[in-house]
């Protein structure tokens, strides 16, 4: 089943441990994403499917097969690089043209594929433009045309649309799905950026200091984070400090005044996580956490509100829709559905 399988991977550089026993399957077609910090370790991950960087230990297979003694050239990849490295004295379209020489791809069908690719990333009308007449953003696109025309096994992309503005980046995000959706070509991409992982792909891998946090789909990643930082690193998250009462009965969790059934296998303090949009504002009668709406932003489609509460500060996301919004300095509370809300035992607690 698995078309990319990488079994307990290392790198070491010098006394560094890039990437830290790294473990991961990848089914044929699927589109995945290694979402982390700078520095994290995914170049060096790319790096190493690519066949760029060596192994410190473990085993890449594609297809069954060993990739330790095949090539770069003859992985059959493709691939954008973090630096979308084009060749400055060639055209965008010799540019793209390029892998399909190598291959002895017969003129006519180059000449066509590569029209295709130019106009699967927008940029037919630049066919005969040299890199350094194009904008970043236009070069980034050359370097995903040049990697697509070759009808690769596996894509490998390292942040290649780091260049773009959020607009075009957005219609490019879209238009890449949908050419990997179309092509069913299995795709690895890396990124920093959190929407971007989880809007593309069917799995996130999410990396800190060369490990892997949690490799699950953007759903599970960001409803049931496995860890604080994969919860603070997707997205938003208000944490709240709490403790578990288990000397009442029935146990309890006790955050200020609020109280919910204390969670199983939990004991001590806690911290208690609620991401900033699934938080309703109440008044008096609900007893939920009481706040003072210290700030109140409008985003357009939403308000963000900055809360002091009697747990410390917080973040609500209300659409802009519905209910009255509460204005600032208006006294709430805030409330929330128990499965909403994750708790963890508090870090350096004992
Ligand atoms: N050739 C190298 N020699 C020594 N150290 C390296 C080398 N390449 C990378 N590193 C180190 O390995 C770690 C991981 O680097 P890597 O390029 O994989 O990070 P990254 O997650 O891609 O970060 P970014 O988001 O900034 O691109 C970093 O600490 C980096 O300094
Ligand atoms: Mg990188």
């Amino acid at each position: 089943m698995s078309f990319l399988e990488l079994h307990r991977v290392s790198k070491r550089f010098g006394d560094h441990l890039a990437v830290n026993d790294l473990s991961l399957s990848v089914a044929k077609g699927e589109f995945i994403s290694f979402l982390g910090p700078s520095g994290c370790g995914k170049t060096t991950t790319l790096q190493m499917i690519a066949g760029f960087v060596d192994l410190s230990e473990g085993t890449i297979r594609l297809d069954g097969r060993d990739l330790a003694s095949v090539k770069p050239a003859k992985r059959g990849l493709g691939i954008v690089f973090q630096s979308y490295a084009l060749f400055p004295h060639m055209t965008a379209a010799e540019n793209v043209a390029f892998g399909l020489e190598m291959r002895g791809v017969p003129r006519a069908e180059r000449e066509a594929r590569v029209r295709d690719a130019l106009a699967m990333v927008g940029l037919e009308a630049y066919a005969e433009r040299h890199p350094r007449r194009m904008s970043g953003g236009q070069q980034q696109r050359v370097a995903l045309a040049r990697a697509l025309v070759i009808r690769p096994n596996v894509l490998l992309l390292d942040e290649p649309l780091s260049n773009l503005d959020a607009k075009l980046r957005e219609e490019m995000q879209i238009e890449l799905r949908q050419i990997q959706r179309n092509l069913g070509t299995t795709t690895v991409l890396v990124t920093h950026d959190q929407t971007e992982a989880m809007a593309l792909s069917d799995r996130v891998i999410v990396m800190n200091n060369g490990r892997v946090e949690q490799i699950g789909t953007p759903e599970e990643a960001y409803e049931r984070p496995a860890s604080a930082f994969v919860s603070q690193f997707l997205g938003k998250t208000n944490e709240f400090g709490g403790e578990i009462d288990r000397v009442s009965a029935p146990p309890r969790l006790v955050a200020g005044s609020c109280v919910w059934p204390a969670p199983a296998g939990l004991s001590g303090q806690v911290t208690i996580a609620v991401r900033p949009e699934k938080i309703a504002f109440g008044d008096e009668a609900d007893r939920g956490v009481k706040a003072r709406i210290a700030a109140r932003i409008f985003q357009g489609n939403h308000w963000l509100f900055q809360c002091e509460t009697e747990c410390g500060p917080a973040i609500v996301i209300r659409q802009n829709s519905g209910p009255a919004q509460p204005a600032e300095g208006a006294n709430v509370r805030l409330i929330w559905r128990a499965e909403d809300m994750g708790v963890r035992p508090r870090e350096g607690a004992q």
